[in-house]
């Protein structure tokens, strides 16, 4: 009887191939109704004489049942853990994968070149408030009340309690009043920064875009000077066979006022589908208007200067050849990472 129990609970833990299994066995084998369990109950029914040999036997049988379900135990973990080990296992001679780094927005280099290229020049950076008052926007800018100049720069007015003059500034032209009022010439700052106007969007506009503005006021500046640097930046962008031209242009905040072209360096001036004629628009200029220094103290006998504004999105998608202003602004990754070279 022992002898039975034994080789078939021997047999049970053998046959369990997972742990689950052995489970089940160990419990057939060894539980309160297996047959060892039985003879170990029947055993105070045995004649007194019997009964040592008899437990001794139900004694060992455990023992030997109890071992072998270890020993199964042990070896069946040894194999789980065997095939965990090789699931988890680390070729460390594979090829690294390469983590992608990312780049600048296109944006973000052209305005850093562009800002580059004056500093090299002697300009400091300067910045000011997106949130400006109509003062700083418009009327210390010599934009009369009325005037339809302000038409065209419409934008957004947001509702702070007590405050009806605050707007969204509608171009970067503001830090040049707050820079005059805050010290003397000499001036010469580069101003980079977010603007914002009323403007549905298309392929050539949207309500965000980005500006960098240049204001210089010194002793005996002229226009001459003014052509000059801008056409030194040009060449520093584009390459040194730019020209540059100037023709007359009207803002309030300058006199006389002037556009600026810079030979298209698309077909180096010949004329092509994007220029056209072989130049390409690309910023407002001016002599600093007297009334902009008597809002902000500086003696009109004494200084002259100059101002230019550029939006940032036109320099770069002439640069790019990129057709539609919206795509710099998508997030879309494939068009993003051909600009990815990093700074
Ligand atoms: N602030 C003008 C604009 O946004 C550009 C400009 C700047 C023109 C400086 C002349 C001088 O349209």
């Amino acid at each position: 009887m022992l002898q039975r129990a034994r080789e078939e609970g021997l047999a049970a833990f053998a046959a369990a191939g997972t742990l689950e299994e052995l489970r089940s066995a160990e419990v057939a084998v060894l539980g309160r109704k297996a047959p060892v369990s039985q003879v170990q109950r029947e055993l105070g029914r045995l004649p007194v004489e019997d009964r040592p040999a008899v437990g001794r036997a139900v004694n060992e049988t455990f023992d030997t049942l109890r071992r072998a379900v270890a020993d199964r135990e042990a070896a069946l973990r040894a194999a789980t853990e065997g095939e965990v080990a090789e699931d988890d296992r680390l070729d460390v001679t594979l090829p690294g994968r390469r983590p992608s780094s990312g780049g600048l927005h296109p944006l973000t280099q052209t305005l850093r070149r562009v800002v580059d290229v004056f500093v090299s020049l002697g300009y400091r950076v300067s910045e000011g408030p997106e949130v400006e008052s109509e003062w700083y926007n418009f009327d210390a800018l010599n934009f009369p009340p009325d005037h339809p100049a302000r038409l065209t720069q419409d934008t957004l007015y947001p509702a702070v309690p007590g405050r009806d003059d605050l707007l969204l500034r509608t171009h970067t032209s503001p830090v040049q009043i707050r820079t005059m009022e805050a010290q003397q010439p000499p001036i010469y700052i580069v101003i980079p920064g977010r603007c914002y106007r009323r403007d549905t969007p298309d392929a050539t506009h949207l309500p965000v875009f980005q500006q960098v503005e240049l204001l210089a006021v010194d002793e005996g500046l002229s226009l001459a000077d003014m052509k000059g640097t801008l056409e030194e930046w040009a060449r520093a962008m584009f390459g040194p066979e730019q020209r540059v031209r100037i023709y007359p242009d009207y803002f309030p905040f300058v006199e006389p006022g002037a556009g600026v072209d810079v030979s298209c360096f698309l077909c180096g001036g010949r004329g092509c589908r994007v220029c056209g004629n072989g130049w390409i628009e690309i910023m407002g200029a001016g002599m600093i208007h007297p009334a902009l220094f008597e809002n902000t103290g500086i003696d009109p006998e004494r200084y002259t200067g100059f101002a230019a504004g550029m939006g940032i999105e036109r320099i770069a998608m002439l640069r790019h050849g990129v057709p539609d202003i919206r795509m710099y602004y998508e997030g879309d990754v494939r068009f993003l990472s051909q600009f990815a070279r990093g700074a």
